[in-house]
């Protein structure tokens, strides 16, 4: 059985999309957020990413999820797993497949922005797990966690280091929520990428093959394509630096010659100085204590720490207090 949840109109998108740019692209410096990388040609291009050799991330967690998830079941005795941000399915199947052997869970709770990619992702799901609930929402997991429907005791899982791309504060209002709607005892299941030597996370982010470069310039080509905008995608390069102080990758796209963009959509006129550098996205690394001390603070105590067997990426399991 499969019902969809829709609290996110294409207006929405399409609204919220507007605003965004405006803010963005007339502060100084100029920023975008990354949630608009992904169109069909963006989270192509992100699947492609995870499967470079430079970037492990993906591989990591797959590799715990793969060791874990009896273990994750037989914890949680979970009835429910809610999958923020699903996108693809495959490290969903991991966990499904553990928590379906070990018996107890009836739904599945697929929440993603895009209407087209849940529906897929569910039916997906429904194939192959005939015996389980798919209750999809169609949302965004930083307004619309109010609407998590399925019997508890209930896992929320993040995976694939999402969570480093929210900023401090972002992240602390976002665990506070997810801690808002959880009664005592239900779960969080969280995948962080781990601090490391620099050459290692910004080689992930900056690779041989260049796809992470297209990856990046695609929010140009969503803005020409949803905003009528004319940037000329060629003329920006793509910048990965490590930010040592804040233990966080931030990705740039530089203007390698001035130049003046039209977004008639919303009547504005951006203009570049030769050099000059956007901000696409931050994607932050963490470390054991840090992400300790965050989510006590939102009101939750520690069941699990496991990490990849290079201790790259962790995966971590937090029981709402
Ligand atoms: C999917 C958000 C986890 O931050 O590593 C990959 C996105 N950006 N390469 C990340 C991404 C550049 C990715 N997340």
């Amino acid at each position: 059985m499969t019902q969809i949840d829709v609290h996110l109109t294409p207006d929405h998108a399409a609204r919220s999309l507007r605003e965004d740019v405006r803010a963005g692209l007339t502060a100084d410096p100029k920023w975008l957020p990354p949630k608009w990388f992904y169109d069909a040609r963006g989270s192509e291009l992100f699947e492609q990413i995870t499967r470079l050799p430079e970037y492990y991330p993906t591989r990591a967690e797959r590799e715990i999820l793969l060791a874990r998830a009896g273990e994750i079941a037989a914890i949680t005795k979970a009835h429910t797993l809610v999958e923020l941000g699903s996108g693809s399915s495959e490290k969903t199947r991991l966990l499904l497949d553990g928590l379906r052997d070990f018996g107890t869970l009836t739904t599945f709770v697929p929440l993603d922005v895009s209407e087209v990619a849940l529906r897929d992702a569910a039916d997906a799901i429904n194939a192959d797990y005939p015996a389980l609930a798919v209750h999809g929402v169609v949302g965004d997991f930083t307004a619309h966690l109010d609407k998590l429907p399925g019997d508890p005791p209930r896992i929320v899982a993040f995976l694939g280091g999402t969570i480093g791309n929210l900023l401090p504060a972002e992240r602390e209002t976002f665990y506070a929520s997810v801690r808002d709607v959880l009664e005592p005892g239900e779960w969080l299941l969280l995948g962080t990428d781990l601090v490391k030597d620099p050459a290692t996370l910004v080689a992930a982010y900056d690779d041989s093959a260049g796809v992470t470069a297209e990856f990046n310039r695609n929010v140009l080509r969503v803005i020409n394509r949803q905003l009528g905008a004319d940037f000329d995608v060629d003329a920006f390069s793509h910048v990965a630096v490590w930010d040592a102080e804040n233990e966080w990758i931030e990705m740039h796209l530089r203007a390698d010659r001035a130049l003046r963009v039209l977004i008639p959509e919303i009547h504005l006129e951006i203009d570049f100085a030769e050099g000059e550098e956007l901000s696409t996205e931050i994607s932050a690394k963490f470390q054991r204590h840090t992400v300790q001390a965050e989510l006590e603070k939102a009101g939750f105590t520690d069941a699990a720490w496991w990490t990849d067997s290079k201790a790259r990426f962790a995966l971590s399991l937090w029981q709402a207090v």
